[in-house]
């Protein structure tokens, strides 16, 4: 049983002055320098929906097209997410969509800038925002897209594979984990993964946490 989330003990930007809001919040939050990622990036990829949703999706950092044009799953992965949600009968625009890490992780290979996972003290780094925005939200379910959002708030042990789709009870809300889209992007059939297949499971877990919406 994990404790209830207290909205800013683990906040180092602010204890005496809690952000009333999630405009607060962001405000705060494009001034991070938490984490040495701010550097070389367009700024902090905060997250974007309606402030009451009761649905709240978590990815795991902004991507190239995420960095700049500064909003969450706004690229490849972010379509095909869409697409799934669209399948799943869940609305976008009545959910909540954060990363766990708020600034892109990469690397340049010539003029382009390609992903990196981001490392534990970048997620670490981030969590109080990730926190303050679960608690002014309050949603009543929580999906977490991918091994380094599950990771984030479910420890190190969590283990896609085995938990996927599986609802549990986590602080006041219903969180289930499932894989990220961006993993069906890359199916590789060389290694037994099929496009299709990936897909349709992805579907049915974003259904499980649908119809878990009261
Ligand atoms: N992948 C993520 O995890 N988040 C985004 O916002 C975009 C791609």
């Amino acid at each position: 049983m994990t404790e209830p989330l207290d909205l800013f003990a683990s906040d180092p930007t602010d204890t005496a002055d809690p952000p009333p809001d999630l405009e607060t919040l962001r405000a705060r939050a494009a001034g991070c320098t938490a984490c040495e990622l701010y550097h070389d990036t367009t700024g902090t990829v905060f997250g974007s929906g309606p402030p009451q949703a009761r649905l709240v999706m978590v990815g795991e950092q902004p991507g190239d097209q995420e960095d700049r044009q500064q909003a969450p799953f706004v690229g490849p992965a972010g379509r095909l997410l869409d697409e799934a949600l669209d399948e799943a009968g869940v609305a976008r625009d009545d959910a909540y969509v954060t990363n766990a890490v708020k600034h892109f992780n990469f690397r340049y290979q010539g003029k382009r800038r390609i992903h990196e996972t981001p490392k534990a003290g970048h997620i670490k780094a981030c969590r109080p925002w990730l926190d303050a925005e679960l608690a002014l939200v309050k949603p009543q379910v929580l999906l977490t897209l991918g091994a380094t959002a599950g990771k984030a708030l479910l420890g190190s042990s969590f283990r896609i594979t085995a938990e996927r789709g599986e609802p549990r009870a986590w602080n006041d809300m219903t969180l289930v984990p499932t894989i990220h889209p961006s993993a069906i992007l890359r199916a590789d059939p060389a290694r037994g993964q099929d496009r299709d297949e990936m897909f349709a499971g992805f579907v049915a877990d974003l259904k499980v946490a649908g119809d878990l919406l009261s």
